[in-house]
């Protein structure tokens, strides 16, 4: 795989040398992955990650993320054959020297399901959860922790109003019930007060006691469009956000938005896509702004987003989006701003690999930048990272990062700018004096 990279790469190229000794460098790290070294001791003392006005603290010094999404992992933890995929991720994650990983905390109804039916849970998948964290905190990462799909993947807010319907309590057939419907507002409670109040079968520590999990988010992209005026989103939010700082004051809280701009919003012509864009029913600075909310979230897919194919077009677009929203976290909303997704997908009808090489890099290249300048832009995770043999998981968005040499080395680059300026965290820090010597 590697040999036909640095073929590829060669041939044609008038820069070879820098490009055949980088290769090597990259052959060499790929090689020795899974026996080399990391120096990542389950006994490591960890703190919770808390916030400073717009920047995220950890010990007392900036922590700024380079982080990565694996959605699957509790699902891949619930049977023995494909459990080994959760530390072959997070011990790539670790190589990489990434230090946040985000994922799904809920699988609703469904095959693998932790909640069954409301309130009813499989002990079977909680512990494959409890797995995972213990994993995590094995491999010196955190986690962000979703709570529930605003899609229909794993269940969703879809599988709660079919919950409601058919226990014959339920409002209205409509999906956007999930935010207003009195029992379905029960069920979701119940449930978030179930996971952050669950006792780790493998470490002992309650969810909400567990400095490894680095937030909760409440929702994954939430829309609710038979609401326009945002107002019925922006009830939840507060309502939702609340009872988890009742529970939890302990983390970190943020919402899952897309990051549109909402009707009352001037960006909404000016930084939005297109005008739909606005009538979602999600309105970015009202909700990030709701004061137990501790940061923004925002994605990027001007894929989905926008019905401009043109490549250049999107690079310039996600400049746009994100510079406005750090403006935003720095100005307005005086909190950080995490870019919790972003991807560039393979159906594009130009589509070459080497276009995401250039669109990661615009994004990491920002948020270094932000970092470097201390301003509210805290953090980037990538949408998706898998290994090996798991293409039934794939979308349009797939990545397994050390497939392609260029990738792997923009995301370790990455990690080893970020420690260069804030230092590396405790459980890093040896393996990273390796790999940013590796590096140049
Ligand atoms: C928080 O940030 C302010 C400046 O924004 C700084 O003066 C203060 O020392 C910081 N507090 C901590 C605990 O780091
Ligand atoms: C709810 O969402 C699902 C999945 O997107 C869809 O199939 C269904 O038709 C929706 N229900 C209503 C009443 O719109």
């Amino acid at each position: 795989m590697i040999k036909s990279h640095m073929n590829g790469m060669a041939g044609g190229n008038g820069v070879l040398y820098p490009i055949i000794g980088f290769s090597l460098c990259v052959a060499f790290i790929y090689m020795s992955f899974g026996d080399l070294w990391v120096d990542i001791r389950g006994e490591t003392k960890l703190s919770f990650v808390e916030r400073n006005g717009t920047q995220f603290m950890v010990d007392g010094k900036p922590f700024n993320i380079n982080g990565w999404n694996s959605y699957w992992l509790m699902d891949h933890g619930v049977d023995e054959s494909s459990r080994s995929r959760i530390s072959a991720m997070l011990q790539a994650g670790a190589k990489m020297g990434l230090t946040v990983c985000r994922t799904w905390a809920f699988n609703d109804g469904g095959y693998n399901a932790l909640q069954i039916s409301p309130g009813r849970f499989d002990e079977r998948v909680f512990r494959s959860l409890d797995h995972v964290i213990a994993e995590v905190r094995k491999h010196g990462i955190r986690l962000i922790l979703s709570l529930v799909n605003n899609l229909q993947a794993y269940g969703g807010k879809t599988q709660y109003v079919q919950w409601a319907w058919e226990e014959g309590v339920g409002l209205s057939a409509s999906n956007d019930s999930f935010f207003y419907d009195p029992s379905i507002l029960r069920y979701f409670k119940s449930y978030v007060k179930t996971v952050l109040t669950r006792k780790n079968t493998l470490s002992g520590i309650e969810y909400r006691d567990d400095p490894t999990i680095f937030a909760w988010e409440l929702i994954n992209e939430p829309r609710c469009m038979t609401d326009a005026s945002g107002d019925t989103l922006q009830d939840w939010i507060e309502e939702m956000s609340n009872f988890v700082k009742a529970i939890d004051r302990k983390h970190l809280l943020t919402v899952g938005l897309e990051g549109f701009y909402g009707p009352k919003s001037p960006k909404k012509l000016t930084v939005n896509t297109e005008f739909w864009a606005a009538d979602l029913g999600s309105d970015f600075i009202h909700n990030s702004k709701i004061s137990t909310i501790d940061f923004a979230s925002v994605h990027i897919y001007p894929d989905h987003w926008s019905h401009t194919p043109d490549f250049e077009y999107k690079l310039k677009f996600i400049s746009k989006w994100m510079l406005s929203h750090i403006e935003d976290g720095d100005k307005e909303l005086k909190k950080p701003v995490m870019f919790t997704e972003f991807g560039l997908s393979t159906e594009n009808k130009d589509f070459d690999p080497s276009q995401r090489d250039r669109f990661y890099k615009v994004i990491l290249d920002i948020i270094y930048k932000s970092a470097k300048k201390q301003k509210s832009g805290a953090g980037a995770f990538v949408w998706q990272f898998l290994v090996e043999g798991m293409e039934k998981y794939n979308d349009d968005f797939l990545i397994v990062p050390w497939e392609r040499p260029s990738t792997y080395r923009l995301f370790t680059e990455q990690s080893c700018r970020l420690a260069r300026i804030q230092g590396s965290l405790p459980s890093q820090k040896e393996h990273l004096k390796r790999l940013c010597w590796q590096r140049r």
